[in-house]
């Protein structure tokens, strides 16, 4: 512990030395991190936030909570944090921000409750089971000063990013159709949730929901129809394809499997070029032209000298475990300032809410056969 807040001082007093300042006066006091208890002490905490944090010495995190204290007590180790109960670490005046980390059916009742402590807020994907859950905590927020930032980490993936950029300044051409896989071996039928759709399980609304905020997020455009095919075997929506349409007329699809290898990538294709994101892999880009063949020696040295000409980004990502895990550690500091009131919190809960409403069409349109229209 005291050699972890070694290096919080040391990052503090570097960060301070970039006019980075905390305390409420103009006096340069050294900032502390954001102090941040996390409720929820399962998967994405331990294998996700907790080491990613890690790398982002802007947020100190001070308190964790589970309905298991065991799970709240190897958090609190790894954190070298206090293991409280949840009530605790609500009324808990030294704790700034809180992250909700639970499984989607118990968000609206922490979040809110969050926001009646008086606590920013990041919450985890998806919002919740439903539309009418997932409101109530948009309209608590609402009326709180709060910043909530909503768990769609994808999108602070610098491969997406570059993809965003090249799509806004029109390199693609006229966009034709954007295609996306998300599939992982994870089904753990273990936890019930996980892999039953009423509880916000399955690769249809827990997963893929992060593509459909990457199809808004990259294009600009609100979705106005969906069609999704499912097949459920060990779990629910295990293998689930998804084809939309935006309120522009572009055509998008996704492929989210559980049970399966990991492959996570976004294409858009445009009348002149494609623009292709692999997130797992640092050399994972390429706007590849109209005419030219993928095999070709000029699209291989491309591919190549892309990669070589970011070596700061290449080895940041290799340092930080690989691109994939990079776009958490870059969603907390842009959370942490956000609390420090740097900048708006996003993804916000309008976006978190435009994803889910996707997911829960068309899980619809799966179990009826039709496409659902939402605008
Ligand atoms: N952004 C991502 O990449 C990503 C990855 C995985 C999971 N998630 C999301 O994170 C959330 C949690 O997923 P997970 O895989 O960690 O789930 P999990 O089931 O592994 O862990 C959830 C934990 O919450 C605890 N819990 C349940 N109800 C509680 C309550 N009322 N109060 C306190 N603790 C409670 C459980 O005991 C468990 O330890 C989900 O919304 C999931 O979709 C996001």
């Amino acid at each position: 512990v005291s050699l972890r807040r070694l290096l919080n001082e040391r990052a503090a007093t570097a960060l301070a030395r970039r006019g980075f300042r905390g305390g409420t006066g103009g006096s340069p006091t050294i900032i502390r991190g954001v102090r941040l208890g996390i409720i929820g002490c399962g998967y994405v905490t331990l294998d996700r936030h907790l080491q990613a944090l890690r790398h982002v010495p802007e947020i100190e995190v001070v308190a964790v909570a589970d309905a298991a204290p065991e799970r709240a007590a190897e958090a609190a180790q790894r954190a070298g944090a206090r293991a409280v109960d949840v009530d605790a670490l609500l009324g808990d005046g030294a704790v700034e921000a809180i992250a909700v980390c639970t499984p989607p059916a118990t968000h609206a009742e922490l979040a809110v409750a969050a926001l009646d402590a008086g606590k920013h807020l990041f919450l985890e994907k998806p919002l919740a089971p439903s539309l009418e859950e997932a409101d109530r905590i948009v309209e608590r927020a609402a009326r709180s000063s709060r910043q909530v930032l909503v768990g769609l980490n994808f999108r602070r993936h610098r491969l997406v990013e570059r993809a965003r950029d090249v799509v806004r300044e029109g390199r693609l051409g006229r966009i034709q159709a954007v295609r996306s896989a998300f599939t992982n071996p994870v089904l753990d039928e273990e936890i019930a949730w996980k892999t039953q759709r009423p509880l916000a399980g399955g690769a249809l609304v827990d997963r893929a929901v992060h593509h459909f905020d990457l199809w808004r997020f990259v294009l600009g455009e609100e979705i106005a129809e969906v069609f999704a095919l499912t097949r459920s075997e060990r779990g629910d929506d295990q293998s689930t394809l998804v084809t939309a349409r935006t309120t522009a007329g572009t055509p998008l699809t996704t492929l989210a499997l559980d049970d399966s290898v990991v492959t996570h990538d976004l294409t858009v294709y445009g009348s002149e070029a494609a623009v292709v994101s692999d997130l797992c892999r640092f050399e994972g880009f390429d706007v590849a032209p109209r005419t030219e063949l993928p095999g070709s020696p000029t699209a291989r040295l491309r591919r190549a000298r892309d990669a070589v000409r970011r070596p700061g980004e290449s080895l940041r990502a290799v340092r930080g475990g690989g691109d994939f895990r990079l776009s958490y550690v870059e969603q907390w500091r842009h959370f942490a300032r956000a609390v420090r009131g740097e900048v708006a919190a996003s993804p916000t809960l309008a976006d978190g809410r435009a994803a889910l409403e996707v997911a829960l069409a068309a899980a619809r349109s799966a179990d009826s056969g039709a496409a659902v229209r939402l605008r």
